[in-house]
């Protein structure tokens, strides 16, 4: 392992908090780029307990902090890119602001990697990038045609571009992961695996959750401790590639309502169904045989499992702050 740091932008966030955990445990120095308008610093608490030696936070935007002066101080071997625009309805309110932080951040912080001499670049990409698929090619694979209907999945996409082309060019290796719909604890209800965290919000709450269409439309959900161990995986392999990041199971919204009830023990309430999102994608799922082959990596906690844990932390959360 080298002694040189890597750098997570993003790193306060829901995924990255869970995996600064994971390479803080595993005995990197981990350096957080975050400018905490979605993410938190409660969010690194447990990483900041686990010792403070290892890990460093800089406040900082990717769009118009300077990346360059802190990588040229810093020196990482690698970055893992996951700060973003992280909402698709947003992205369709302000699709210029939408660009600016997914297309030209990232471009910033691949020019800070390749000025200061990073090895590797590792991109969180979105199933957005593929855009509504016909129901014989579910699950999708990554050599599909990309038509993105979102400027999030068009902006995710280009990156894709950005990264071949810097690897060609300036010898800057990358691996994309193209995530499903992650879920776990510390999510926000806005990103794309969203529905789990209201959902289990509603639950705890004894309120009624509500679903946009008739809950019939499926997505493929993938736990945040999986998604973190492709990260690390892709630090050694995957080289060049982009790579889906799924279970290749689709779940209706329906059925993640009632299956989360019932894990939580509590009284069944039906959901208000409300006016569906126009476009919005029917089905959705990733083919991640690919990921299986380059990174070894496979889904490996069940839905029913990775509920249990998200159910858990809700209820800790909620006894937490009765007492408070
Ligand atoms: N959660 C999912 O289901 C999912 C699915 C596909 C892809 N992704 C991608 O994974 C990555 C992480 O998503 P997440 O779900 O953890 O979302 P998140 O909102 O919890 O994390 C994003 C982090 O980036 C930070 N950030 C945003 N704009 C920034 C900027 N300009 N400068 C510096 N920091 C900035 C936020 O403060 C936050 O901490 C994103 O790139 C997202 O597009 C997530």
């Amino acid at each position: 392992m080298t002694s040189s740091p890597i750098l997570v932008t993003g790193g306060a966030g829901f995924i990255g908090s869970h995996l600064v955990e994971r390479l803080v445990d595993a005995g990197y120095e981990v350096d957080v780029v975050d400018n905490l308008s979605t993410g938190s610093l409660a969010n690194l608490r447990t990483a900041r307990g686990k010792g403070d030696r290892g890990l460093r936070f800089h406040r900082l935007d990717i769009v118009d902090g300077d990346l360059d002066a802190l990588m040229m101080r810093r020196q990482p071997w690698a970055v893992i890119h996951l700060a973003a625009q992280v909402n698709v309805r947003e992205s369709m309110l302000d699709p210029v602001g939408d660009l600016v932080t997914n297309v030209v951040g990232s471009l910033r912080v691949l020019e800070a990697a390749r000025h200061s001499g990073v090895s590797k670049v590792i991109f969180a990409t979105s199933a957005g990038i593929y855009g509504a698929i016909t129901s014989t090619d579910l699950p999708v694979r990554e050599d599909v045609a990309h038509l993105p209907d979102s400027f999030y999945g068009l902006s995710k996409d280009t990156v894709l571009a950005y990264l071949r082309l810097y690897r060609v060019n300036f010898d800057l290796d990358y691996t994309a992961l193209v995530l499903a719909n992650v879920y776990g604890p510390r999510q926000g209800i806005l990103g794309e695996g969203g529905v789990v965290a209201k959902f289990a919000q509603a639950i705890i709450s004894g309120e009624q959750a509500s679903i946009l269409g008739d809950g019939s439309q499926t997505r493929d959900f993938v736990y945040v401790d999986d998604v973190v161990d492709a990260f690390y995986r892709s630090l050694e392999h995957g080289s060049g590639l982009t790579l889906n990041i799924a279970t290749g199971i689709e779940t209706s919204i329906n059925t993640l309502h009632k299956e989360m009830y019932r894990i939580a023990g509590s009284e069944y309430r039906q959901p208000v169904y409300c006016q569906p999102i126009p476009g919005e994608i029917m089905r959705s799922s990733l083919d991640a045989r690919r990921a299986g082959w380059y990174l070894r990596w496979h889904a490996s906690t069940t839905l029913e499992r990775g509920l249990e844990r998200v159910v858990e932390w809700y209820e800790d959360l909620d006894s937490q702050t009765a007492r408070s």
